[in-house]
């Protein structure tokens, strides 16, 4: 097992004294290219889960391992020099017991250099939060729509009645006062996302929760456009699907009419002419 921790630039700390201030900026990356593209811009870049269906073609984020995970996360972290890099802890790696959770949490912040691991879960993991967080391990949580509870509960939006919001309020106190030090709020109304907000000491993270957060996270390829389909509380800032296209038919076009490789991309005897690599 290698080590490579490295101190990045936006601490946790930072991030916590955003609180009520300036929003934080979050974006998630699982690639060497997205990640250097990302870090001097960005707060935090979350190594996320989503990599399962994003990157892996899954139909969900179950099937994700922790070694997978780790493998993308060093690659990720190889380049970010800025900002702060937390790791998505996936389904299996931490719900067993709070010994569980922080095996694996110091594995990963030994292996990747990320500074902090994000759990998915409510009052029942406050107890693995307060066992990571009195151990030095900084913990993002999680809650509203529960990506990793999809098979119980698909993807419905949180708190649009009064018996939910009070579920999801208490699950944001317990956590809260288990120690993390930020709260991604996901699929959350906007009133409860306010309250939230409100209530707790922690800077909450939305993603889907409206302008209420005090910060926000999206899945970066679905801004850009490279994912098919995306929920409808992404703007899309650009249209790479559409980009990469035409891209990959110039280069088809070019293959098969033989304009591409021309002089210019050809190694000659000698290296005349041309610059060579
Ligand atoms: O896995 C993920 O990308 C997330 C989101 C909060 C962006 O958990």
């Amino acid at each position: 097992m290698s080590s490579t921790v490295e101190i990045k630039t936006r601490t946790i700390r930072q991030i916590r004294e955003r609180k009520g201030g300036e929003p934080v900026v979050c974006l998630t990356a699982y690639t060497t290219p997205i990640a250097e593209i990302l870090d001097p811009i960005v707060d935090l870049i979350l190594v996320g889960d989503s990599m399962a269906n994003v990157i892996l073609g899954h139909a969900n984020t179950l099937p994700v391992t922790l070694d997978d995970m780790i493998v993308h996360a060093k690659a990720v972290s190889r380049v970010v020099k800025q900002a702060c890099l937390i790791f998505d802890m996936p389904f299996g790696s931490y719900e067993e017991s709070p010994e569980q959770a922080l095996r694996n949490s110091v594995r990963v912040l030994k292996e990747t250099g990320c500074v902090g691991v994000k759990l998915e879960g409510g009052r029942y993991l406050a107890e693995t939060i307060a066992y990571l967080t009195t151990r030095g391990v900084p913990v993002m949580g999680h809650i509203g729509m529960l990506p990793h509870y999809v098979n119980q509960r698909g993807f419905a939006v949180r708190g649009r009645t009064n018996a939910e919001s009070d579920e999801v309020l208490q699950d944001a106190i317990a956590i809260d006062e288990a120690g993390v030090f930020s709260t991604v709020l996901e699929a959350v109304a906007e009133p409860l996302a306010r309250n939230i907000t409100k209530t707790v000491a922690n800077v909450t993270i939305g993603i889907g929760a409206s302008s209420a957060c005090d910060g926000q996270i999206v899945v970066t390829e679905d801004i850009l456009g490279l994912t098919a389909k995306t929920p409808s509380f992404v703007k899309r800032y650009a249209e790479l699907r559409d980009l990469i296209t035409e891209a990959i038919k110039h280069y088809d076009a070019d293959v098969r009419g033989r304009r591409y490789p021309a002089d210019e991309h050809t190694y000659t005897l000698t290296g005349k002419g041309r610059r060579e690599p």
